[in-house]
């Protein structure tokens, strides 16, 4: 990296203030929460230096860094090892992890301990998982535990197989009114935020009205408190396939394979490295 654009970048994010759990739940009234995930640490640098509030280390790592067709194989070793890596860069964002497929869910002790490796090895501030009513519980003991949760609900990409595939979740007035007790519970567990994922607009500003906590939604519409992004969708970096709620804020991936391109021809025919690379 050149050292002006490194020292802009520190500059950034040194100015900026923590961004805490206590901080995002009061932004249910305040402004408009930003979300980004990051897997890596020059990754979550940049993305601390443009001042996201939270970086999230989803477990959609599995499908965009690991080549995993769903997220269901991701294990906590998995989560540690990049949560790891992002919470080296320091961020003043939030850094939420996300708990795996079957880290939680079986019984509460698994679920501190899975959740508490995240936190003491990994250096994350609050863990997301995802589920309702089932999970309720266990977002109480986490929270009494003093580790704060995000909740997730609505396409929940861990449930892939029982879903059927990747479907919009809560097209019927049960199936919405189901999404709306498991928000509900989610809150009653004592979480900070939670994801709206894949469900209609309507369903997610029903929600977002009904709930306390702030909603964070992806492919929910714009009535939720804030909004969460993959980062390889935003940058075209992942392109096996593109959802229909992302937008693509420039084509980084399209840019890299022009470059790649350009240094096979440049060693290829000789031009690179030249003098002013050579020593
Ligand atoms: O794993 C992830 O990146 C997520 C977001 C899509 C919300 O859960």
């Amino acid at each position: 990296m050149g050292s002006s654009t490194e020292r802009s970048v520190n500059q950034a994010t040194s100015s900026r203030r923590k961004v805490t759990t206590t901080e995002i739940l009061a932004r249910k009234t305040g402004a408009k929460i930003t979300s980004v995930t990051a897997y890596d640490y020059s990754t979550a640098k940049l993305v601390d230096s443009a001042g996201i509030d939270v970086i999230l280390v989803g477990d959609s790592l599995g499908m965009v860094m690991l080549g995993y067709p769903d997220t269901t194989r991701v294990t906590l070793d998995d989560m540690v090892h990049h949560t790891s890596a992002v919470g080296r860069a320091r961020p003043k964002a939030l850094l939420v992890a996300d708990l795996p497929f079957l880290t939680f869910g079986i019984s509460i002790e698994d679920t501190l301990r899975n959740a508490g490796r995240l936190i003491r090895e990994a250096g994350a501030e609050a863990v997301k998982l995802e589920g309702g009513v089932r999970v309720r519980d266990e977002i109480r003991a986490l929270v009494d535990c003093q580790v704060p949760v995000m909740g997730h609900v609505g396409l929940t990409p861990q449930s892939v197989h029982s879903f059927g595939g990747f479907k919009v979740q809560g097209k019927t007035e049960e199936a919405a009114d189901q999404i709306l007790r498991d928000a509900v519970a989610v809150q009653e567990g004592g979480a900070f935020s939670i994801v709206l994922e894949g469900i209609p607009a309507a369903l997610a500003e029903r929600i977002t009205r009904e709930l306390d906590i702030p909603t964070i939604g992806i492919g929910a519409g714009a009535a939720c408190d804030g909004q969460v992004l993959v980062i390889q969708d935003m940058f075209r970096q992942f392109q096996d396939f593109t959802p229909r709620f992302v937008k693509v804020y420039a084509d980084l991936g399209g840019a890299m394979r022009e470059g790649l391109e350009r240094f096979g021809d440049e060693v290829r025919d000789g031009r690179f490295p030249g003098k002013e690379h050579s020593f």
